[in-house]
């Protein structure tokens, strides 16, 4: 089938090499020019492990173009995936102007029957929305709600493996339609309504981030009683009905999704009359928690920050990924720049956001002459270096794990302390 895939971002890049490589041909529409250019010179925007290959076979093959133009790119398409940011604007709602903008864009220049498919994250209700646009500007274009799960740093993965595929359609026939694009995948596909559809997204999203939430409160009160959270929290997630995932405590839920869609839940649900109490619950003790792993390094330095070193391992959300959106190592780096210390950093991938910090080209050189050490994102190769040139390069001999992925002991061996997330202090 032709497609378009309206934002090549990493939700549109995924996206569209992923349906590529299912024999579809895919013709994506981005309106950044420079976006446009690097995408066209064979470059990737984006750091996504597996997707640089995935497109250069689709290019290759013939079965993926990019254009400037949305309307060239749904130029006689049977569908139009749309995959454009859903930014959150002042009022905690997600902004959907830019898909709106791109609907109405698109209206009257479609092929007949063609289908719209929403994949941005939207407030609930904004399929019907989309409908109630498209019907003034041309008629007949029916619009499905087909919510993403991918994971950034796995999406490749993700994509070409879903735990399920959700489809909410309101024309009967076209979320089956939808659904036949994944044939040759081993996934259930889950049909119903566009404000169900678009519901499973922001409830996925606030249960995953409630989850980690508990997990990282539970190792704060684990820490305080002496408990070990690793050992307790593997122990809770091996009941099944808890399951192991997103049980890691680390320094709060970062990125470009959990911090928005919890936020845009409250919001839609505060609309709709309802006082979404436990989730706000959920955001102000994430909050607190990152403000607690901030203090460690505080307590590190002996309490004040004024003319300390902080080394600083790690700047992306999370391993596997250049991206620093809403990232708690930035925003522990923050706290300890306003607290007066210098911020030496170093990320595999990602690039330094924030003015005052210096990013160096390796973990040694970032713990060089520290008062105290940092891990801030999981990148495996943290755990693999040599602690004792490590405790030589530093100036103090204090480590803050804010993400347990240190072997506590190695670290203690190499005469340095040691602190984790819900861990006992050595
Ligand atoms: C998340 C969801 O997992 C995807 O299913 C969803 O499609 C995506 O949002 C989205 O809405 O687009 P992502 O933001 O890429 O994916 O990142 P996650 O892997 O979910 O991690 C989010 C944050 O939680 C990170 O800061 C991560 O370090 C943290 N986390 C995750 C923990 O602290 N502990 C865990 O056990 C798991």
């Amino acid at each position: 089938m032709d497609i378009a895939v309206i934002g090549a971002g990493y939700v549109g890049l995924v996206t569209a090499a992923g349906l590529a490589s299912l024999g579809h041909r895919i013709r994506v529409g981005e309106a950044d020019p420079t976006r446009l250019s690097e995408l066209n010179a064979g470059r990737l925007p984006i750091y996504e492990p597996g997707l640089e290959e995935l497109v250069e076979e689709a290019v290759a093959k013939g079965r993926l173009e990019f254009f400037a133009d949305n309307r060239e790119a749904a130029t006689g398409v049977g569908m139009v995936f749309l995959t454009l940011p859903t930014p959150t604007g002042d009022d905690g709602h997600a902004d959907i102007g830019a898909v709106e903008q791109v609907v109405a864009e698109l209206g009257g220049h479609l092929a007949e029957g063609c289908l719209l498919v929403v994949k941005s994250t939207v407030p609930v209700g904004s399929a019907h929305r989309f409908q109630a646009t498209i019907d003034r500007l041309q008629p007949g274009i029916p619009v499905v709600s087909h919510p993403e799960f991918f994971r950034e740093g796995s999406a490749v993965h993700d994509f070409f493996h879903p735990d399920r595929i959700v489809i909410g359609a309101d024309v009967p026939g076209t979320a089956a339609a939808v659904g036949a694009l994944y044939e040759a995948l081993d996934a259930p596909v889950l049909m119903m309504d566009p404000v169900s559809a678009e519901m499973v997204k922001y409830g996925s999203n606030a249960f995953l981030a409630a989850r980690i939430t508990f997990a990282n409160t539970l190792a704060n009160v684990c820490e305080a009683v002496g408990a070990d959270a690793d050992a307790v929290l593997a122990a809770i997630g091996s009941d099944e009905r808890i399951g192991r995932h997103f049980l890691k405590p680390g320094p709060g839920f970062g990125g470009s999704c959990f911090p928005k869609d919890t936020r845009a839940l409250i919001s839609l649900s505060e609309a709709a009359g309802y006082d979404f109490q436990l989730l706000k619950a959920v955001v102000e003790a994430d909050q607190e928690h990152r403000r607690l792993v901030g203090e460690k390094i505080r307590w590190a330095v002996g309490g004040d920050l004024g003319e300390k070193n902080v080394g600083l391992w790690g700047l992306a959300f999370k391993a596997g990924t250049d991206d620093t959106r809403h990232s708690p190592a930035l925003d522990l780096a923050r706290s300890v720049l306003a607290g007066g210390a210098q911020v030496r950093a170093y990320d595999p991938q990602a690039a330094c956001a924030i003015p005052g910090i210096v990013c160096v080209d390796s973990a040694l050189e970032a713990a060089k002459d520290a008062d105290v050490l940092v891990v801030a994102t999981e990148w495996p190769e943290f755990a693999g270096i040599d602690f004792r040139q490590v405790a030589e390069t530093m100036r103090g001999d204090c480590v803050i794990d804010a993400r347990n992925l240190l072997d506590p002991q190695t670290v203690v061996q190499a005469g340095l302390r040691y602190q984790g997330v819900g861990r006992r202090s050595r």
